[in-house]
């Protein structure tokens, strides 16, 4: 059968032999349609946070389509979830392409989901072209990319590339006091058929295809960005602590207010953080008060900072005031200052960056090199594995956001090269 989507998008056509060749866009997209009906909201976003309800049902659809695909679906204790193409010699460690279904709590269809549905798409097409890889193939569904629910995010490439231990994220908890141990449990149970493998095993390499989530691509008209690396990234957990008090009979001289003394240092953070040329990303995206009604003085405020620069000596100097600031401002409460993660910028491979471009080349695909200020699972993949990325429009650079938004020929574009490139990689 003739590929449509050749004919739709007028892109280059490869060999036959070429996987790109047999990438078909209606499929593609039927799928990424699919996929984003679970926890599909109102206004055409998605609420599927890492190891809910609408997470299981998920998964359990990733294994139906790769199963009647004939690839062998396994899961591992951090709750990765693994799409295996068999290869001829599979003893080799195998090649690994995915990226994550977890989504924000008000979330778009491609974060995560595109890397994905594109693997599944670049295997499909690896088949249909007659390829038999020496190597396997596992398509990976990370788990906890998005850190909403569990903070930080990508727990389980984290775990996988031994970067934390089981151990220690399964006590993380969520707002509702829910444990990762718990959660997790509830997963593994809902796929209690599907065959355990070990946590963290050698591997090739691994390719994310993902969406840009900035305007770097789109304002040059490119489909295909391949990642030269990514934006350092530190999280801390603030945590402001006064005391409770009556609203009405506290006099506001004696009171020890935790949302006063949380907006003091926010102000102070801002301020300290601040750069002129605006290359610093500074986030307070939660903030939480106890007893949160509105007759008691906040006896508990807690935030969240999420800082980030692609400078190594930036991001080290500017994190390392933030308890010291942090001190400064608590006023007449007491404050204290959690690191939750410390990943410095990183570069991937040119080796790999330069087979991305390659089949770019091949595939007729307009490309260009893109720093990445998001972080993705590729980061810890990137410590046990050569590794590398492919962006693809979206737009406005909308995306944590509901209107996230692709073209579906860029979807297409992006499954092309993924495709040349994971067979190339499986093949040697
Ligand atoms: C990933 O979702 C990030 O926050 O960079
Ligand atoms: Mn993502
Ligand atoms: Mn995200």
């Amino acid at each position: 059968m003739e590929p449509a989507t050749e004919r739709a998008t007028g892109l280059a056509v490869a060999a036959a032999d070429a996987p790109s060749h047999w990438v078909e866009g209606e499929r593609l997209w039927r799928r990424l349609m699919e996929l984003a009906q679970f926890g599909a909201t109102p206004n055409g976003g998605v609420h599927r946070l890492a190891l809910s309800a609408e997470e299981i049902a998920a998964r359990a659809q990733l294994v139906a389509w790769g199963t009647a695909l004939g690839l062998a679906p396994a899961n591992d204790a951090a709750g990765n979830l693994f799409l295996r193409l068999r290869g001829k010699e599979p003893e080799l460690p195998p090649v690994l392409v995915g990226s994550h279904i977890d989504t924000q709590p008000s979330g778009g269809k491609f974060d995560g989901a595109y890397g994905v549905i594109a693997a599944l798409e670049a295997l499909e097409a690896i088949i249909s072209a007659g390829q038999r890889p020496r190597r396997c193939v596992d398509i990976v569904a990370w788990m906890n990319e998005e850190g909403a629910r569990f903070a930080p995010g990508m727990m389980g490439s984290a775990v996988f590339a031994g970067k934390r231990s089981l151990e220690e994220i399964k006590r993380v908890k969520d707002s509702n006091g829910v444990a990762i141990a718990d959660a997790l449990a509830g997963v593994l149970a809902a796929e209690q058929d599907l065959p355990r493998r070990p946590l963290g095993f050698p591997a090739e390499a691994f390719i994310e295809a993902h969406i840009e989530q900035g305007v770097v691509l789109e304002r040059h008209g490119t489909p295909i960005g391949i990642v030269i690396g990514l934006q350092g990234k530190r999280t801390f957990l603030v945590e402001v602590v006064g005391e409770e008090a009556h609203a009405g009979t506290t006099p506001r001289s004696t009171r020890r207010d935790a949302l006063v003394s949380a907006v003091d240092i926010i102000k102070s953070l801002e301020a300290a953080l601040w750069d002129d040329v605006d290359t610093v990303r500074f986030t307070i995206g939660r903030l939480v008060l106890q007893p949160n009604v509105p007759s008691v003085v906040p006896g508990r405020a807690t935030f969240s900072i999420d800082l980030r620069h692609n400078d190594t000596d930036v991001i080290r100097d500017l994190g390392d005031k933030v308890p010291d600031v942090c001190a400064r401002a608590r006023g007449r409460c007491e404050v204290a200052v959690t690191q939750l993660l410390y990943d410095p910028p990183l570069e991937f491979p040119p080796a790999v960056r330069a087979r991305l471009r390659a089949a770019a080349e091949r595939a007729g695909l307009r490309h260009m090199e893109l720093q990445s200020p998001a972080g993705h699972d590729s980061r810890y993949l990137h410590s046990v594995c050569p590794s590398g990325m492919i962006f693809i429009p979206c737009k406005d650079g909308i995306s944590h956001n509901e209107a996230e938004s692709i073209k579906p020929s860029d979807a297409v574009a992006g499954v092309r090269v993924l495709a040349d490139v994971v067979c190339e990689l499986a093949c040697e």
